[in-house]
């Protein structure tokens, strides 16, 4: 998936080789899932490598830092120059960029009072989440529910928060599927382990709704503008279980996923069980507009200066 770069990782402000970016092995967010982070896209276009929605990633980090009372020692804007510079520093022509959040302190005991907040960032080359995958995936709805806001905010990129992504994907992978997908508390579909989810049902994109307990990707944003801009009809409603299996189409949206075609839920063929006409076209769109190809987005994107 992401091979390890060497080169420089950016913390707190300078740049340190990428083997002296070390903490101690009792590190709070290390023991206790304290950090909280981005996973952002860098893309190769004609005009050298650009960051897909720098700044929407960048406010949903700080966002994260805020609900949970992490206070930065920079701005957004220092912190989408500090991701820009990680990628010219390193010299990386596309990447995958982690800025993450964290206490850097070591020692016993959770309260973090006092506790000041280290930033990171990481770059890495990076292939595709589901590699190998280009005829689409078989899931398994998780018997594990997603996390829920009234006990862990879920809009919040937690490090924690993926403790239930991991026994989802897990419980997924050992019983021979590629995926999970995870209901929300009410029993309705909330969305994949590090995925936003979309059904189409005659010709009608459908994606979980804010109140079903996911975070709100900026891939799954991004589809729904370019559904906009396409004439095509988009609705965000609960979806139902049994849905993922009648629907015409089933397919993930993420950063890391990019869009990811659907082919079975739960041993059930998705419509012809290949990738479907809906999902095949907007991945080609979202392919264009992530590479400055599409001239109605190229707002999306943060070209790195020379
Ligand atoms: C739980 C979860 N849902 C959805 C997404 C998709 O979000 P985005 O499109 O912003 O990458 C991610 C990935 O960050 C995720 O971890």
């Amino acid at each position: 998936m992401a091979k390890q770069a060497s080169g420089y990782v950016w913390l707190d402000g300078k740049f340190v080789n990428w083997g002296d970016a070390k903490v101690h092995l009792l590190t709070h967010s290390l023991q206790y899932g304290s950090g909280v982070f981005e996973g952002i896209r860098c893309y190769n276009t004609k005009k050298g490598p650009a960051i897909f929605r720098l700044r929407e990633h960048m406010c949903r980090f700080m966002q994260s830092m805020k609900i949970y009372g992490m206070v930065p020692k920079f701005t957004q804007r220092q912190l989408e120059e500090a991701a820009l510079s990680t990628i010219s520093k390193n010299n990386l022509p596309d990447a995958y960029i982690r800025p993450f959040a964290f206490y850097p302190d070591a020692g016993i005991g959770f309260n973090v009072r006092g506790k000041s907040t280290s930033i990171a960032m990481m770059a890495l080359r990076f292939v595709s989440l589901f590699a190998g995958h280009n005829k689409g995936i078989r899931c398994k709805t998780s018997t594990w529910l997603r996390i829920n806001s009234s006990a862990i905010p879920a809009a919040a990129k937690a490090s924690g928060n993926y403790i239930n992504s991991i026994l989802a994907s897990k419980e997924a992978n050992d019983s021979g599927y590629d995926e999970a997908i995870l209901m929300a508390e009410s029993g309705l579909v909330a969305e994949g382990p590090g995925e936003n989810i979309f059904i189409v049902q005659d010709n009608i994109l459908i994606t979980p709704p804010k109140s079903a307990n996911i975070l709100l990707g900026i891939t799954r944003d991004s589809i729904l503008r370019l559904a906009k801009a396409e004439g095509i009809k988009a609705v965000e409603r609960d979806i139902r279980k049994e849905e993922l299996y009648t629907s015409d189409e089933v397919f993930f949206a993420g950063t890391a996923a990019e869009i990811t075609p659907i082919i079975s839920v739960d041993s059930r063929i998705v419509g012809d069980g290949v990738p479907g006409r809906l999902a095949t076209s907007l991945a080609s769109k979202y392919s264009r507009a992530v590479r400055g190809e599409d001239r109605r987005f190229t707002a999306w994107l943060s070209y790195i200066k020379s």
